[in-house]
């Protein structure tokens, strides 16, 4: 079946989703085209901080309803090492938050909103043997199956590559017209998804001598805790009370007590940056993690994504309408920001996790290096700007903010 559209988007993950969105207000169609089912989309374990500007874009997209609801303003983080917790007050050093709410939740209110607004059509689910040809030409085209077997092939007059870090646009860039650049980490993350009320009001990334452990949460009721692993770990030799115990170590406290409760959910995430440039080839524009992924210690995988397509809806609004000049610069805007947060996630990931055969001194170095944010206002003020984010393009105003 062969069929037209303006903007042909691969993948149904933050990216995509609100790309979608963003050109709809722009009055511009797209066909949104996903491998996974719904319940998949919605069900994926992963983000859970939002950066203000990432609420002001849900926000001023109109997209934030149960954000603003169920969302859990913080103003800070403790970091924990060498027997003590200490607060980095963001709210005072930048005067800036940050924002819990799920990314299975972002994901739930993008798909509703969609279906909602383009009817049960504005997203193919669970479609196979997904293809993008023509990206140097004027007409691109995405080809697809969908789940009743039935082939499309849909002409664009862009594509957006929003599949996340395994998907197939990235590699239909000819490899000479593509620079990357990859840092693998030694160890990887076990994460649970805990039904206990959090035993912290804030997020907890401790340093310990046995690895890293972060305590963060969901909602009131829902904890999500993380420990530094080996990247060869087999969650079979994680049964829930060797990770209670682990966790409990890693969080000692005197005085404190974390709570344990039913493990909803057990995974493990590897640890990455990669930054692939350009995030433009002809017609075809990467978002995401499809460009660029980041080792999740400093929160900023899912503020990138949504910071990325606030930038290319405007970008394709302009293109379709004969002006190149923001396509044109999509990528360099992109990957100032890229890069920064490349590097921040970087800085936190090696100054609070424990290398294997690490030294002590490399540990004393780290230790020295804790010691130096939380008691230096000014490497405190770096952290939490950082951490809190920079100004965001408003998709829907034009304005940075
Ligand atoms: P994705 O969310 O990956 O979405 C891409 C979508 O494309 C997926 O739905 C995929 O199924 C689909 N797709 C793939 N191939 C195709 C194809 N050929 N055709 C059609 N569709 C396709 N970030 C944090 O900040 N904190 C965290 O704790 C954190 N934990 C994470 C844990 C895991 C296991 C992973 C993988 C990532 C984690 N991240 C975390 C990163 C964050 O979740 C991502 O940065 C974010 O999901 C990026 O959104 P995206 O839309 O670019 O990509
Ligand atoms: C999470 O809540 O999943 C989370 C929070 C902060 C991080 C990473 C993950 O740095």
């Amino acid at each position: 079946m062969r069929t037209r559209t303006q903007v042909g988007i691969v993948g149904a993950g933050p990216a995509g989703l609100l790309l979608s969105h963003l050109l709809a207000l722009r009055g511009i169609d797209s066909v949104l085209i996903e491998i996974r089912s719904r319940a998949y989309c919605e069900a994926r374990q992963r983000a859970g901080v939002l950066e203000d500007a990432s609420v002001t874009l849900l926000r001023e997209a109109g997209l934030a309803a149960r954000l603003d609801r169920q969302g859990l303003q913080h103003g800070g983080i403790y970091l924990q090492f060498d027997g003590a917790r200490h607060h980095i007050d963001f709210r005072e050093l930048t005067g800036r938050t940050v924002t819990v709410y799920a990314q299975t939740e972002v994901v739930k209110d993008l798909i509703a909103r969609r279906l909602a607004d383009g009817g049960d059509d504005a997203i193919a689910f669970s479609v196979t043997d997904t293809a993008v040809s023509g990206l140097d030409s004027d007409r691109p085209v995405l080809s697809y199956t969908d789940a009743s077997g039935v082939r499309h092939e849909v002409e664009c007059d862009a594509i957006a590559g929003c599949d996340g870090f395994h998907g197939i646009c990235r590699p239909a860039i000819p490899a000479g017209l593509q620079t990357t650049w990859e840092r693998g980490y030694p160890y990887a993350w076990l994460g649970i998804l805990a039904d206990v009320p959090p035993s912290t009001d804030e997020l907890i990334y401790s340093y310990h001598r046995n690895g890293f452990a972060l305590h963060s949460l969901r909602s009131p009721l829902v904890s999500r805790l993380y420990l530094q692993v080996t990247p060869e770990t087999e969650l079979r030799d994680w049964p829930d009370e060797r990770v209670w115990a682990e966790l409990g170590r890693r969080f000692d406290l005197p005085g404190w007590t974390l709570d344990r409760g039913p493990v909803l959910d057990k995974g493990i995430t590897p640890m990455r940056s990669f930054v692939s440039a350009p995030m433009r080839y002809g017609r075809m524009f990467l978002a995401g993690d499809a460009a660029h992924i980041v080792p999740p210690t400093g929160a900023k995988g899912l503020n990138l994504a949504l910071a990325d397509v606030a930038v290319l809806a405007p970008a394709l609004d302009a293109l379709l309408h004969g002006d190149d000049k923001p396509a044109a610069a999509y990528s360099a805007t992109c990957l100032d920001r890229v890069w920064r947060s490349t590097h921040f996630s970087w800085w936190m990931t090696t100054m609070l996790h424990r290398s294997p055969g690490a030294d002590e001194m490399e540990t004393q170095l780290q230790l020295s290096q804790l010691r130096y944010v939380v008691s230096s206002t000014a490497a405190a003020t770096s952290l939490a700007e950082n951490y809190t984010g920079f100004a965001v393009h408003s998709a829907a105003s034009g304005h940075v903010h």
